[in-house]
């Protein structure tokens, strides 16, 4: 049996905001959720040690249905943290411990050193890297002749000669249970910073005669820990980094990969094409056959086959097949565009449903809109969606219709199936199928008496 326990009570002083550390995010997702989706990979039981400005973190991760939150009210230290979890924690199983503020660390790691506990005869694995710079303070790897793990001496501890020791703690831990609790039941926070520190429990477990392992791993990148803003965008880049290798090897035509903006749940199919400067986050999928022209940002969405974006923004959308958005669309949550539709430049979509070989072209504002199939709405067009009370209205615009340009519906509204609305006409009423609509005032030619 496998315990995930994260960290994630600390307040992150160190960088300096109202906001607690693991909500940070690193690009699109923040660190918390970036480590909860890892560690539910590995185990569905997954516990977070909550504290500095809990109710945040909690609202924050409460999708996660499998995962509990343990409150430490006090933030005494990462053992104080691991001690709030003592009556959770089973004597037979292995208890997994990671920081949250080393969101990068790879599935992989976290299950390599599963299996090196899981396989031998140890009572705790500690996980070790170098990293390139050598004076970062982290906590410094102690070992005997035997390659086994002493003491964790924190960089704040460290003599002159520890202090040389280039091994650290990356803030990954496996513990069998029983062990863990005898030592939890020992630590005390006798240091400078009067802190119960988790990697005391080495030590303790070594004077109980437990043996204890480091697992090296050469890839430090990976464990970077983010305890201010320089560190965030440190790992941000790195993310962005990790994000592109996995699509380079596809066969993807990125026009320059290394301006591209690609999240880690991202998904992209084959034959695509990504112009420079595009963001593509959270659950987004661009289907086989699109093209993403420059300067797009595409937010939690769906883009179908052979659509093509350029230049726009869509958000908690679905696109479906060969579309044609923008340049300089606006697309935003919920609209759902069917097959064949064409939306041009300067046009807004809001919680809409636009249906198949509908052309909205230029300048328009469709919101709680239902728009049918073969529809065309002229440049300018506008859904007065929300009434004087703040309340918001919906548009109904059936098979067929033709809204000129400059129109005004003013919602609730519904214009009936090939219906024309003419140019520049103000709509309050129910339009009816098959009906001609003018409120356009008189033409008048006139004498210019006035130059
Ligand atoms: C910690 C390790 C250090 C290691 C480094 C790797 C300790 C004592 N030190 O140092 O050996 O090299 O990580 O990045 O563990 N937290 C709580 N409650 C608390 C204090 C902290 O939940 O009372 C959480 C924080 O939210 C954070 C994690 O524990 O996610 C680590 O705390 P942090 O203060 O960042 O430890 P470091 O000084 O970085
Ligand atoms: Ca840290």
């Amino acid at each position: 049996m496998i315990k995930i326990i994260i960290l994630a009570g600390g307040m992150g002083s160190r960088m300096n905001s109202l906001k607690p550390k693991v909500l940070h995010k690193i690009y699109d997702k923040t660190m918390i959720e970036i480590l909860l989706d890892k560690s539910n990979k590995i185990t569905t039981d997954v516990n977070v040690i909550v504290g500095y400005k809990h109710e945040e973190v909690e609202e924050a991760i409460k999708h996660y249905s499998n995962v509990e939150t343990i409150l430490q009210i006090e933030q005494l230290g990462t053992g104080h943290a691991i001690i709030q979890a003592y009556d959770l924690i089973k004597d037979e199983e292995i208890v997994v411990i990671i920081n949250s503020d080393t969101p990068m660390i790879k599935e992989e790691t976290i299950k390599k050193s599963i299996e090196v506990i899981e396989k031998n005869q140890y009572e705790g694995v500690v996980v070790t890297s170098i990293f390139e710079d050598k004076t970062l303070p982290y906590g410094r790897i102690i070992k005997d002749s035997n390659n086994n793990l002493l003491e964790i001496v924190e960089d704040k501890e460290c003599n002159v000669e520890q202090l040389k020791i280039e091994e650290v703690n990356v803030g990954l831990y496996c513990f069998r249970g029983k062990s863990l609790k005898k030592a939890l039941k020992e630590i005390e926070n006798n240091n400078t910073k009067k802190e119960i520190y988790l990697t005391d429990v080495v030590y303790y477990m070594n004077k109980n005669n437990k043996l204890v392992k480091a697992n090296f791993n050469e890839d430090y990148k990976q464990f970077q820990g983010i305890n201010t803003k320089e560190e965030l965008n440190l790992v941000t880049s790195y993310y962005l980094e990790e994000n592109r290798k996995k699509f380079i090897k596809e066969n993807i035509n990125f026009i320059d990969i290394k301006n591209t903006y690609i999240g880690i749940d991202v998904k992209i199919e084959e034959d695509v094409t990504i112009y420079p400067n595009t963001h593509l986050r959270n659950k987004t999928i661009i289907k086989k056959g699109c093209i993403i022209k420059e300067n797009s940002t595409i937010i939690n969405s769906v883009i179908n086959q052979f659509s093509v974006v350029e230049q726009s923004k869509i958000e908690e959308s679905n696109i479906k097949e060969n579309c044609i958005i923008g340049p300089f669309a606006n697309i935003r949550a919920i609209t759902n565009i069917e097959n064949n539709v064409k939306i041009g430049s300067f046009v807004e979509i809001k919680n809409s449903n636009i249906d198949s070989n509908t052309k909205i072209g230029h300048l328009a504002y469709m919101g709680d809109s239902k728009v049918g199939k073969n529809v065309n709405i002229g440049a300018g067009v506008v859904t007065a969606n929300m009434n004087t009370k703040y309340e918001k209205n919906n548009s109904v615009i059936e098979d067929g219709a033709f809204i000129g340009s400059n129109s005004i519906l003013i919602a609730p509204i519904s214009v009936g199936k090939k219906s024309i609305v003419a140019a520049s006409s103000t709509i309050s009423k129910d339009v009816e199928d098959k009906k001609l609509v003018i409120t356009r005032a008189n033409l008048e030619i006139k004498n210019n008496d006035i130059i």
